[in-house]
């Protein structure tokens, strides 16, 4: 199990456990995250997954690849750490990844 914590807009904090294999953003829909909407069900389709990567942990993640890009110019407030939820594994080198949730999504 991976340690994923949400950061709401307001700050309140969400642990979560992620499981190796799914992704963040199956994480949030399992936890009932607020502000994770994934619309599209992980297809890269409908950036309502957004998230922002917390600085610490940018690297790590490493950055969208083409075909997310491009989804997340469909993304509210988009910014250098922006990331599709979907497209994130969970794997054991991300024990304690934390990201932000937008104020709103797409
Ligand atoms: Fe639709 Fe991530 S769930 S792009």
């Amino acid at each position: 199990m991976t340690k994923i914590t949400f950061v709401q807009s307001d700050g309140e904090r969400i642990e979560t456990e992620g499981q190796t294999g799914s992704t963040v953003m199956e994480t949030a829909i399992m936890n009932g995250i607020p502000g994770i909407v994934a619309e599209c069900g992980g297809a890269c389709a409908c950036a309502t997954c957004h998230v922002y990567v917390d600085d610490a942990w940018t690297e790590t993640v490493g950055g969208p690849s083409m075909m997310e890009e491009d989804m997340l110019d469909f993304a509210f407030d988009v910014k250098a750490t922006s990331r599709l939820s979907c497209q994130i594994k969970v794997k054991d080198a991300l024990d304690g990844l934390v990201v932000h949730v937008p104020r709103r999504q797409g």
